[in-house]
């Protein structure tokens, strides 16, 4: 395709979801997908990435995500589809970009989420990367409540999950979250520019959750 039918495709793809995302309350707002497509830039560029790819699954990421589908993985892919087919993108760019859509999700604790492309790579990292540090927590806060979940209860220990259909239907408490998910990001980063940035955010998360439990104690 040529660069300016490129920079029509990104510009139209960011009035969309900007359109569809604003003043979203769980943390999946027009703000995450704005910081996940600069990271996945910057990514881009140091591991030689196709910027317009990732450009575009980054801003199409979470265009029908299946935690506010009822579990459908397949809307999100098709939703992308319908979108870039309405642009005229070529069918090969399509199908990139959905391949990285339908596979960038996390899983459950014991489910491998490769990517097949240097592409996906990036952008999964940059998504996993606004899920850690002083966001992730943000994030992850604002997801528990607008799920209606408790913040925290010490019954209900967290579970390492097997399955995607066990991790998607756990509706455990936010501290657990941390356990089975955000504190796994940093040993799955795909590269090594995002694998520095996580081990940072990691360690404030870890101090986060440590002061969390000493104050719930009473200590
Ligand atoms: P993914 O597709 O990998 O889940 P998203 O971009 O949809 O990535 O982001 C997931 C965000 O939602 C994260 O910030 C995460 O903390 C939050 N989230 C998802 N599930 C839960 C949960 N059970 N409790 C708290 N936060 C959650
Ligand atoms: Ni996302």
């Amino acid at each position: 395709m040529p660069e300016f039918l490129k920079a029509e495709v990104l510009k139209k793809t960011e009035a969309h979801v900007r359109k569809e995302f604003e003043g979203e309350g769980s943390g999946h707002d027009w703000w995450h997908i704005h910081r996940v497509r600069n990271t996945a830039l910057t990514l881009a560029k140091e591991e030689k990435a196709d910027l317009f790819i990732v450009e575009l699954a980054a801003l199409l990421h979470d265009i029908a995500d299946h935690k506010f589908h009822n579990g459908d993985e397949t809307i999100g892919p098709k939703t992308a589809r319908l979108w870039l087919s309405s642009l005229s993108v070529d069918e090969f760019l399509i199908q990139h970009v959905c391949d990285i859509i339908a596979d960038l999700s996390y899983k459950g604790a014991d489910v491998t989420t490769p990517m097949k492309t240097i592409e996906g790579q990036v952008v999964q990292d940059a998504d996993r990367l606004d899920a850690v540090g002083a966001i992730g927590i943000a994030r992850a806060f604002a997801y528990g409540g607008h799920k209606s979940r408790e913040l925290y209860n010490p019954d209900v220990p967290p579970t390492l999950h097997d399955s995607f259909e066990a991790y998607k239907n756990d509706k455990g408490h936010t501290i657990n979250h941390f356990y089975e998910k955000l504190f796994l990001l940093k040993d799955r980063m795909n590269t090594r520019s995002a694998k520095k940035i996580a081990e940072n955010r990691h360690h404030f998360m870890q101090e986060f959750v440590d002061r969390f439990l000493n104050e719930w104690d009473g200590k």
